[in-house]
Parts: C-alpha cells; structure tokens; sequence
C-alpha cells in the first residue's frame, strides 16, 4: 500500500518535473529577461545619441574633407547597428527609423545639438575638432551613467564597447586640436 502510494507521488513528481522543464523551454530560454523602462529610455537614447555623432560627423567631413570625420562616422555607424541590435532583441521600436540626416525622434534637445555643433564646427577646423570634443565628452557621460542603471550584460557588453570607441575618439580629438595650438579642459 505504502509502496503504491510512493509510486504514485514519484509519478506525479516526475510529471510535474516535466511541466517545469516545459515552462522553462518556453519562457525561461527563449525570450531574453524584460528590460526596465530606464533601461529602454537609455537604449532609445543612445541609438539616437550615436546618430547625433555620426550626422555631424559626416556632414563636416563633406566641409572639411579630413579623414578622422569620415572614419570615426563609420565607426558611430557601427555603435548605431550594436545598439539596434540591442532594440530588436528586446522588442523595442527602433527611433532612428525613417529619420534623415540631422532629423531625431528624441524631443530632449538632440536636433538642437546637431545644429549648434554643425554651426561650431563649419566655422573653422578647429570649431569642428571642438566639435567632436563636446560630442565624445557628452557620449562618455551619457554611456556611463546608462551602464550605471543596467543590469544586463548584453546592453553593458554593448555600451562598454561604446565607451571604449569615445575615449578613442576623444583622444583623436584632443590630438588634432593640440596640432592646431589649442588645449581643452575636459
Ligand atoms: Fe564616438
């Protein structure tokens, strides 16, 4: 009798043990953990951020001609598609999408950026090499304080990846307007 009912916990042990692994398979595995609305707020942010960059990048290329703008725009292109990479997985709507050079879904004050730095940075070269001073300080603000309020790794693999990319630029920047005689503060 004892036995019987053993056998009979086992079993429904064993079918609920099947169930679990079930409801694992189908939610534990397969969709990625949900991201908080500060996580998505920052992700939206930053996919736009790094627009920012490389708009005003590749519009002073065009005025300069000098290469470290058309490099490093294709470098923010790089951070824009890790970003949207990012978007997809989660579900997000990608705010960038259908916006044309210098347009932003983001109503913070992007699209005022883009024309001041582009107005700094036609005037003279070293109004553009400032202007991709402040763009990079602004980024490795902005990035270390959304990698502060994440908690997943995949977003802090990314924008560590994009950090690393500003203090590059930054000190590409630094460089060039140290060439033409002028040191700045961070
Ligand atoms: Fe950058």
């Amino acid at each position: 009798m004892r036995s019987e009912q053993d056998k009979g916990i086992k079993a429904r042990a064993a079918a609920i043990g099947i169930l679990f692994v079930m409801a694992l398979g189908s939610s534990g595995t397969l969709r990625a953990a949900a991201l908080s609305e500060e996580e998505i707020a920052d992700l939206v942010f930053i996919r736009e951020e790094e627009k920012l960059a490389r708009d005003v990048y590749l519009t002073l290329s065009d005025t300069w001609g000098t290469g470290i703008f058309a490099i490093i725009a294709s470098s923010e292109q790089t951070h824009m598609d890790a970003v949207k990479t990012l978007l997809d997985r989660y579900g997000i709507p990608d705010p960038a999408a259908g916006m044309g050079m210098g347009d932003f879904s983001d109503e913070s004050g992007l699209k005022d950026y883009y024309i001041y730095l582009v107005d700094l940075g036609t005037e003279s070269l070293i109004g553009a090499m400032e202007a991709g001073f402040i763009i990079e300080e602004m980024d490795i603000e902005d990035l270390r304080e959304a990698l502060s309020r994440t908690t997943h790794r995949d977003v802090s693999r990314v924008y560590t990846n994009l950090l690393r990319g500003s203090y590059s630029h930054l000190a590409a920047f630094t460089y060039q307007l140290e060439r033409l005689g002028v040191t700045l503060e961070p």
